[in-house]
C-alpha cells in the first residue's frame, strides 16, 4: 500500500514536471483571450506575411475552395480587383456601412500575384534607387494572401499619401474597419515591427474577433501572432496534461479495481 503511494506521487511529480511547468512559465497576460476555435485559424485568416515569413509563389491554391479569388464589384481608382470570397463580403458590408454615412471609398489595389509583387517592387527600387519602406519584395507581400487591401478616399485616388489617414474619411476606416474583420495593418510608429512605414489605407482581413482585439489593443499582426503561438502553445500543453491526468486516473482506478478483485 505504502509504495502504490510513492508510486502515485512519483507520477504525479513527473506529470507536473513534464507537462504543468512550461505552461505555468507563460504568463496569463501574454495570452489572448480568443476562442482556441478562432487561434487555429481553419480558414488560414491569420497568416502572418512579411520578410520573414514568405509565401509560396504558387499561393493561394485556387484548386481549394476556401482560397478561391473573386471579382471585387466595389469602386476603384482604376482597373479590376480580386479577394478571397471571405474578404470581399466583408469589404462590401464596410463600403456600404461607409455609404450610409456619406463616406465615399474607392478599392486601389487588392490581390497581387507572386510576379506582380515582384515587377512592382523591382519598378518602385529602380525609380527610387532605394527601398523607401513602402513596397513589400515578391513573397512578403499580404497583397498575395487576397485578404488585403488598400482603400482610399476621392482626393487620394492618384496618390496615396500618409495625410488620407487624417481625412474624414482614413479616420472613419481606422475607426471601423475591425467591426467587419479587418486590421489596419502598417499602423502608425509601428514601422521598426512591420518594416513597412505607415499605411493608413492598407487593411487586412483576419475576421471579426482577432480584429476587434488587434486593433482595441493597438498591435501589430507580428505582436499578435507571437501571443498567438504562446497561447496556442499553452493550450496544448494544458490539453496534453488534463489528457495524461485522465489517462492516469483511468489508470489508477483501474489498478484499485484490480487490488480490490484480488
Ligand atoms: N504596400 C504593402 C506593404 C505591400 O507592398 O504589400
Ligand atoms: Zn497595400
Amino acid at each position: 500500500m505504502k509504495s502504490c503511494c510513492v508510486k502515485r506521487c512519483a507520477l504525479w511529480a513527473l506529470i507536473l514536471l513534464l507537462c504543468r511547468m512550461p505552461v505555468r512559465a507563460v504568463a496569463q497576460e501574454d495570452l489572448l483571450p480568443l476562442d482556441i476555435a478562432i487561434l487555429e485559424d481553419p480558414m488560414d485568416l491569420l497568416r502572418l506575411v512579411n520578410r520573414d515569413n514568405l509565401l509560396d509563389k504558387r499561393y493561394p491554391d485556387q484548386s481549394e475552395a476556401c482560397y478561391k479569388l473573386e471579382r471585387v464589384n466595389l469602386p476603384v481608382t482604376r482597373g479590376k480587383h480580386l479577394l478571397r470570397a471571405v474578404a470581399n463580403d466583408a469589404l462590401e458590408a464596410l463600403f456600404a456601412a461607409a455609404k450610409a454615412e456619406e463616406i465615399e471609398l474607392y478599392v486601389g489595389s487588392a490581390y497581387r500575384a507572386y510576379r506582380n509583387q515582384e515587377v512592382i517592387y523591382y519598378n518602385r527600387v529602380k525609380r527610387l534607387g532605394y527601398d523607401d519602406g513602402y513596397s513589400q519584395m515578391a513573397g512578403a507581400s499580404e497583397h498575395q494572401t487576397g485578404l488585403a487591401v488598400d482603400v482610399v478616399s476621392g482626393d487620394y485616388k492618384r496618390v496615396f499619401e500618409v495625410e488620407f489617414g487624417e481625412t474624414r474619411e482614413g479616420v472613419w476606416l481606422r475607426e471601423n474597419c475591425a467591426r467587419f474583420g479587418f486590421i489596419l495593418r502598417y499602423p502608425q510608429d509601428k514601422e521598426d515591427i512591420t518594416g513597412i512605414r505607415y499605411e493608413p489605407w492598407h487593411l487586412r482581413y483576419v475576421g471579426e474577433e482577432a480584429a476587434a482585439y488587434i486593433m482595441d489593443n493597438g498591435l501589430t499582426l507580428e505582436e499578435f501572432s507571437a501571443a498567438r503561438i504562446r497561447t496556442l502553445g499553452a493550450y496544448y500543453g494544458d490539453a496534453q496534461a488534463m489528457n495524461d491526468d485522465a489517462q492516469l486516473r483511468w489508470q489508477l482506478a483501474a489498478q484499485d479495481a484490480q487490488q480490490g478483485d484480488s
